[in-house]
């Protein structure tokens, strides 16, 4: 059925919903204990456990970055999802830590998907990332202009790090999750979401880049910047974080026409656990109501939700129908919340040899981007050849016009 017509009328009947389809996972084997890090700065496993919550963290080996890191998380959310790369309509990723400032790491992974119908872009909201990229696709779902969409959170937070800032490098870790998100007519899926952002707090968590040094930014001067590291007053995000939390979550279930009570599980940023803590005594809620894997990763920045996702889904902590609440925070400041009801739509087909069609499809990606290389690379040497080609010509026709002696 050609998508387009399918959705242009299900949108006339404004009946299109987002839906979660699929979520996958990807972290580095290389662990960093507290231990370890009390060898690098000054610091204690006691300090970092009783502070933020968190026992260890992943860190990228060499050869991972966060493309090959958002991409096999992405193979095994559409593995979940049962969809082809072809299928695809639009790869997000949220990122702080892109493999160039262009082109995106999201464009990259298309490639390597071999999702060659897919428009591709990276999104930068920091730790916030993930709810704004979930909501951007949702909502062109909703508005019939796509129908499929891989979303993606992918941080190697350890190349920005300084590592010897302690007040930075024992919060961060390396790794990335990812969603697929479907069109269909079932009721469901995205129901909500509240996007915030207050630039005034722009110095509290950066990363200077190119450009950086020649802004002439209110407050630049306070802010003890390093090319291409992280730098976070974390007392005044944390104060941030803790009202921005309960704010936005109450907002996006106002929106969705709900209360606190109908919600199964908050899959909140995994920043802190006193944050984490602090947000379930706001909203007089248990602190269990609160997914939280941190012990484990750390803060993975936008990775962090979709990590959390996976892990609760395989925890059996959400069921089909249960409203789940995503919530970000961080640098920009920027902020984010909303509800899902969960559960795959019934019309999800199980597809006849999906794996092996998934696999071929990896298969004839590997070989197109090397044709297309070659051939790019043939034409460009072509390119180089015909001019001075013709330029022979125009000196031997001028050669042959002249009078012999
Ligand atoms: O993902 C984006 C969002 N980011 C966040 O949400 C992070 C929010 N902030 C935080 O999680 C916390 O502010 C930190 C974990 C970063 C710091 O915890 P804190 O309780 O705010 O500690 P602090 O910065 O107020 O420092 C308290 C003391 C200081 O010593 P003095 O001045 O009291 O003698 C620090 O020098 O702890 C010291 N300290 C450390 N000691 C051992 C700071 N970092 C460390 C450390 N190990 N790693």
């Amino acid at each position: 059925m050609a998508a387009h017509n399918r959705t242009a009328d299900a949108f006339v009947s404004n009946r299109i919903y987002a839906h979660i389809v699929g979520w996958g996972m990807a972290v580095p084997d290389r662990v960093l204990s507290n231990n370890d890090l009390a060898a690098i700065v000054e610091t204690s496993d006691e300090w970092i456990v009783t502070r933020t919550g968190i026992h260890e963290r992943r860190i990228a080996g060499e050869t991972e970055s966060t493309a090959t890191l958002g991409l096999k998380a992405a193979q095994r959310a559409l593995e979940v999802a049962e969809i082809l790369p072809i299928e695809l309509d639009m790869v997000i990723v949220a990122t702080s830590t892109p493999e160039y400032i262009f082109p995106s790491t999201a464009s990259l992974i298309q490639d390597w998907l071999g999702a060659a119908k897919a428009g591709a872009f990276d999104l930068s909201a920091a730790c916030s990332g993930f709810v704004y990229a979930v909501n951007f696709a949702a909502q062109a779902i909703r508005s019939g202009s796509i129908e499929t969409a891989l979303v993606i959170g992918s941080e190697t937070m350890s190349r920005v790090l300084d590592w010897q800032d302690r007040g930075t490098c024992i919060l961060f870790g390396d790794g990335a999750g990812a969603v697929v998100l479907k069109a269909s007519d079932v009721e469901g899926g995205v129901l909500s979401s509240v996007l915030r952002s207050d630039g005034s707090g722009w110095d509290l968590l950066t990363i200077p880049t190119v450009g950086s040094q020649d802004a002439e930014l209110p407050g630049a001067d306070s802010v003890q910047q390093k090319m291409g590291k992280m730098y976070m007053n974390g007392g005044e995000v944390f104060k941030f974080a803790t009202r921005v939390i309960g704010e936005s979550i109450q907002q996006a279930l106002a929106q969705a026409g709900l209360t606190i009570n109908d919600v199964k599980l908050i899959i909140p940023h995994q920043a802190n656990a006193r944050i984490i803590q602090s947000a379930a005594r706001a909203l007089k809620v248990e602190p269990e109501l609160f997914m939280s894997n941190l012990e484990r990763y750390g803060n993975t920045s936008a990775a962090s939700i979709p990590i959390a996702l996976c892990e609760a889904v395989e925890m059996g902590k959400i069921k089909q129908d249960d409203h789940i609440v995503f919530v970000g925070f961080g640098g920009g400041l920027s902020w984010g919340a909303m509800v899902v009801r969960w559960g795959r739509p019934e019309s999800v087909e199980r597809r006849a040899l999906y794996r092996q069609r998934q696999q071929f499809s990896y298969f004839l990606a590997h070989w197109r981007r090397r044709l297309v290389r070659v051939s790019r690379r043939f034409n460009e040497t072509l390119g180089r050849i015909r001019p001075e080609q013709g330029r022979i010509r125009r000196l031997r026709r001028k050669v042959e016009r002249q009078p012999l002696d």
